[in-house]
């Protein structure tokens, strides 16, 4: 790198694992639902709301993570994609925690309990009910669902077009 290139500004070492076990456990969530579609039986469909609801606990201490640390200063970019992108992460931290307790709160009004992987469950803490069951079961799967699909794409697509046409060397900030 020579004197005149900006400097680059990194995310902090926690912002980093913070991101990075988001998207593995969003990648592991997606694809037990993957193997119980597939294979069926109950074991792949716990471990997809155990997995779920681990993001959730860990999007929460993301959140404060991130309240409590300082974020770099934004790449300087048209005003435009400024706000895309701002718009793209708040959307993808609401639907991160909307989601798994949109699975939740399905869950429970189904009447069942949530197995954490043997080591303790999340008891049914609401009277059952169908009709809110029914509710959330929509929300996660024809509302929530779509939407991460298309922020995460568009996010992923930014990075690539970050990486490939405008070559600024914006994902080592987040490396
Ligand atoms: C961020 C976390 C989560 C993601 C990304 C996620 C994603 C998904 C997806 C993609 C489906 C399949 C949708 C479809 O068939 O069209 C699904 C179904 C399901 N999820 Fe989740 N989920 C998450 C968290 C949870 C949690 C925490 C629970 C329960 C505690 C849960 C319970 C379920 C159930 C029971 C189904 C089956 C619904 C059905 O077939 O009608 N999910 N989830
Ligand atoms: C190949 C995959 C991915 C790449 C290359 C990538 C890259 C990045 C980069 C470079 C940033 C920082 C942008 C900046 O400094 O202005 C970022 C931020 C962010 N990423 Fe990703 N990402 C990926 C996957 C994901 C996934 C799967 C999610 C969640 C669905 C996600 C959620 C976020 C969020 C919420 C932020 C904003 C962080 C904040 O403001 O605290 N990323 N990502």
């Amino acid at each position: 790198m020579n004197n005149t290139a900006p400097a680059l500004h990194k995310w902090p070492v926690s912002s980093r694992i913070f991101h990075w076990i988001s998207a593995l456990l969003l990648l592991i969530t997606w694809g037990m639902i993957l193997l119980s579609e597939n294979i069926g039986g109950s074991t792949y469909i716990g471990l997809h709301k155990a997995f779920g609801l681990s993001l959730l606990f860990w999007m929460i201490a993301r959140v404060i993570n991130r309240l409590f640390t300082q974020a770099p200063p934004e790449m300087p970019a048209p005003k435009w994609q400024m706000l895309a992108s701002r718009l793209t992460h708040f959307a993808l931290y609401a639907a991160l925690i909307a989601m798994p307790i949109a699975g939740l709160l399905m869950t429970v009004y189904g009447g069942r309990p949530v197995d954490m992987f043997g080591l303790f469950a999340i008891p049914v803490f609401v009277t059952p009910d169908r009709g809110m069951a029914r509710f959330f079961n929509d929300m996660h799967t024809e509302i929530i669902w779509p939407m991460i699909i298309a922020f995460t794409l568009l996010h992923i697509g930014a990075a690539l077009y970050h990486q490939f046409v405008k070559k600024d060397r914006l994902i080592h900030r987040m490396k």
